[in-house]
């Protein structure tokens, strides 16, 4: 059984310290009497952290740079509708049927060729779809993790896989990235550290583009160097890459998957480039892997949405999709640009961020002695809101970070928010000057993403 209490962020629960009541008809109506009954796991799920604000924060009123959620409003929504009709006119009876848990298979060979687009060389047997990558990422942590095994995340890292890491027990070590992205040398101390207490590495998870949330990217040097490292200590590689192809002027980057097909296990999605409600995403694994990955994927799904598989599939060969990704990849870069003005015109000294060459986000480091979890509360006051740093690690770091995200707000929103930010960051630094310390009370507990933390 894995050690939870080093997690900062969890809530104690209050169920595990109780006597179980026994299963009457009475009690099986009490919440407390099914708490009692979760499986030890269960301690791992927790709720994200700005849930509790969410039902605030998604006032009209308040500028979000919390969500991650794509902007879709540049999708061909007629032309769609009417191939989704013609789709289920013409294939309904495919389209409305089971599957295979493997996926549709003209779409897993699109796949293919979509990821060609980053170098890698795939044969569609090895593609297995998934409900979004963040259901592979569960799958991978499932087949591949037992309680109390390590798995090594960048820091910070995505909530999501956390969460999936919590769920199955492994612990994260993280290992720090700077504007380069992952540290070779971070993940060689980080490995010699954790092979010292004489703990098993199973895999290294990396986002290696256009960061979710540190918004760096992993240089082409480092590349090799990563996967040298991680192959002669037999670590797997788990690279997730939802955002590869949304690189602002339009570079794509080497993926790891390409340099290292044996040692690789590589996430992609539709999510980002085409609509994240389809709940399309694949796995590309090594061929044995692949094995496994679809028996543990029969156990939860049977089989992907056939409609939504093909709806994809149908998008991909009746629409310009290259052209749309560029579409999007210039609303993106509009939003950062915004962004990134906004922040050089207001704020205060001593901040510090990210500048992204891509994807949708920008971590954001505020001056020493700000909380921004404690200070969340405030911001929603003042109408704006993002995701606290703290959320992001598993290790009590990013008390002075914050994500802030420039995907979905437009560009002058993403400005007024900024304002909005910079002026709750004045008052809070003005009562730290006055009292030392500000009053306020924590927000408990992150760490599993509702669509808007994702
Ligand atoms: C790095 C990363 N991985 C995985 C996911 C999950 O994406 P999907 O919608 O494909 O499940 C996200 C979503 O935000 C993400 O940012």
């Amino acid at each position: 059984m894995s050690d939870h209490s080093n997690q900062p962020n969890e809530s104690p629960d209050p169920e595990k310290t109780g006597t179980p009541v026994p299963a009457t008809g009475a009690a099986m109506g009490n919440l407390d009497t099914h708490s009692a009954r979760y499986a030890e796991r269960t301690a791992g799920m927790t709720a994200s952290e700005i849930r509790a604000l969410f039902a605030v924060a998604s006032r009209p009123e308040v500028v979000s740079l919390a969500g991650g959620m794509p902007n879709l409003a540049a999708l061909p929504l007629e032309s769609l509708s009417e191939e989704v009709a013609r789709l289920v006119t013409e294939q309904g009876q495919t389209a409305l049927q089971y599957g295979s848990a493997h996926g549709v298979p003209e779409l897993r060979e699109q796949i293919c060729e979509i990821m060609a687009l980053e170098g890698i060389s795939a044969h569609p047997d090895d593609v297995m779809v998934t409900v979004g990558s963040q259901m592979a990422l569960d799958l991978v942590t499932r087949i591949f993790t037992d309680p109390g095994d390590v798995v090594l995340a960048e820091g910070p890292s995505y909530v999501g896989a956390m969460g999936a890491f919590s769920t199955y027990q492994a612990d994260v070590v993280h290992v720090a990235m700077d504007e380069h992205g992952l540290h070779p040398d971070a993940l060689r101390g980080a490995i010699e550290e954790v092979h010292g207490q004489g703990r098993t590495i199973k895999f290294l998870y990396t986002i290696p583009n256009f960061h979710n949330p540190a918004g760096v990217t992993l240089s082409e040097e480092r590349r090799p160097e990563i996967l040298e490292i991680c192959a002669r200590h037999g670590i797997l590689v788990l690279e997730d890459n939802p955002y590869g192809l949304l690189g602002f002027e339009g570079r794509t980057y080497s993926s790891l998957r390409s340099l290292d097909p044996d040692n690789v296990v590589y996430l992609g999605s539709f999510s980002k480039t085409f609509a994240s409600g389809l709940r399309v995403g694949w796995v590309l694994a090594p061929h044995a892997v692949r094995e496994k990955l679809v028996l543990a994927a029969e156990s939860a799904t049977l089989c992907p949405p056939t409609l939504n598989q093909m709806i994809v599939s149908r998008y991909l060969s009746t629409h310009d999709w290259l052209g749309q990704i560029k579409s999007f990849r210039e609303q993106y870069r509009e939003r950062r640009d915004a962004m990134l003005s906004a922040l050089e015109q207001h704020m205060p000294a001593g901040c510090d961020w990210t500048r992204p060459e891509g994807g949708f986000f920008v971590w954001f480091t505020a001056p020493e002695g700000v909380d921004t979890k404690a200070m969340l509360p405030r911001a929603v006051t003042q109408r704006v809101a993002y995701a606290s740093g703290t959320g992001f690690y598993r290790d009590g770091l990013g008390t002075r970070q914050m994500r802030l995200s420039f995907c979905y707000p437009t560009p002058e929103r993403i400005h007024e928010g900024v304002r909005r930010l910079a002026n709750t960051l004045n008052e809070e630094l003005d009562l730290l000057r006055t009292f030392g310390s500000r009053g306020g009370r924590e927000l408990s507990g992150p760490q599993t993403p509702s669509p808007d933390t994702a």
